[in-house]
């Protein structure tokens, strides 16, 4: 369909579905075992109503924000997701450059399908790179991606936590790829650390994750990492509440609250979830570090309950990989565009001017589940 057809994140999923190779969206697709978690992320939006001021001021309704002192024109960022070649010939860098001119932030995945150079020569000078990092279990192979994504500019390492072993993704096991398949024209920049076993039987997850750290701990991990890199710190794939306490007590700079998307840990709590008892159980972490989530968000409005909630930002994985295949470079734009009006209406509509006008009182965790 014609792009101005389009406006919805799941027109465009629609989209995506309809031109992506067969081996792409499983692997995009999949979720750990009945996928109860990836369900779950989304309809937990669905337990939370607003709560609307009105006769607020709201003819100028600014939604831009920070995230670690870097500026964004919404409360989002773009999630590291791997392999964004599978999708479209130019992969990561539709992301880059759809980012660019809306102002976004992107973050690169450590098993991103082109190399960190490559993506980094194809950003703007006042665009912000953010890198996830999976941690080799070799400290010293860990280091060189470090200093390599630090030279290059990138601007804050998020350490992915919740991906120490593949999740059992069935729709990606039943239809595995490999890392040297030319059909796809696709590779891993990554293989220089000797990971790609694609034998493992274990689909595209099982592949990719194979040399990771799987003996990390707050004691030992943090402190080296802050011993190696100026860089801000985040942890992402917190999951509980005392994990976020801890990542707090460790001095991180901040925490996303994630479940990789349902692709992990089946039956890890929504992320939505997990932010609600945070906010309610100890509001004063969001003082001393910043707190992100991600997995399931596709509307505006989703959006504006985790910042109700006190996340500085949310992140989205899926969406932009569906946009950059389905339209490259023009579909990340059309996300993030379609996301602003989402955004902006609901904060008009709750009398909400700036994020900061955006309260925990302002929603309401309800049991009448419609979803
Ligand atoms: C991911 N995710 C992910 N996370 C990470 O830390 N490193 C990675 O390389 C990847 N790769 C990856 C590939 C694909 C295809 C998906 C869908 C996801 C997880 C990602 O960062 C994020 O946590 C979720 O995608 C968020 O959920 P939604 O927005 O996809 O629902």
């Amino acid at each position: 369909p014609l792009l101005n057809r389009i406006i919805s994140l799941a027109d465009i999923e629609e989209v995506a579905k309809q031109v992506l190779p067969h081996k792409a969206m499983s692997y995009y697709s999949s979720a750990a075992d009945d996928k109860i978690s990836f369900k779950e992320n989304a309809r937990a939006f669905s337990r939370f109503f607003f709560k609307a001021r009105v006769m607020r001021p709201v003819s100028r309704c600014d939604p831009s924000t920070t995230i670690l002192g870097f500026k964004t024109a919404l409360p989002i960022f773009v999630c590291g997701a791997a392999l964004a070649k599978l999708g479209h010939p130019l992969g990561e860098i539709n992301i880059t450059r759809g980012c660019a001119s809306s102002q976004i932030i992107q973050m690169v995945s450590s098993n991103a399908s082109l190399s960190y150079a490559e993506i980094a020569a194809a950003s703007s000078p006042s665009q912000t790179l953010f890198f996830q990092l999976y941690k080799h279990k070799d400290d010293a192979i860990a280091l060189k991606r470090i200093q390599e994504v630090e030279q290059l500019g990138y601007k804050a390492i998020f350490l992915t936590v919740d991906a120490i072993v593949p999740g059992n993704r069935e729709t990606d096991i039943k239809s595995p790829w490999f890392l040297d398949d030319q059909e796809n024209g696709t590779k891993v920049y990554n293989d220089g650390e000797g990971a790609a076993d694609t034998n493992s039987g274990l689909g595209t997850a099982g592949a990719l994750i194979v040399n990771d750290d799987r003996d990390m701990t707050w004691e030992k991990t943090i402190p080296w990492l802050r011993s190696v890199t100026k860089l801000p710190i985040v942890i992402k794939g917190i999951q509980r509440v005392e994990d976020a306490v801890l990542a707090c007590e460790a001095g991180v700079d901040g925490i996303l609250i994630s479940n990789h998307g349902g692709r992990q840990l089946e039956f890890s709590f929504p992320p939505l979830e997990t932010l609600y008892r945070l906010r309610t159980q100890h509001p004063e972490v969001f003082n001393k570090m910043e707190v992100y989530i991600d997995g399931g968000i596709r509307r505006g409005t989703d959006v504006v309950k985790a910042a109700c909630l006190g996340a500085k930002a949310v992140g989205l994985g899926r969406p932009f990989l569906y946009a950059q295949s389905a339209y490259g470079e023009t579909g990340v734009r059309k996300l993030i565009s379609i996301l602003e009006r989402e955004i902006v209406t609901a904060m008009q509509l709750m009398g909400a001017a700036k994020i900061a006008d955006l309260t925990p009182d302002m929603v309401e965790r309800v049991d009448w589940n419609p979803a």
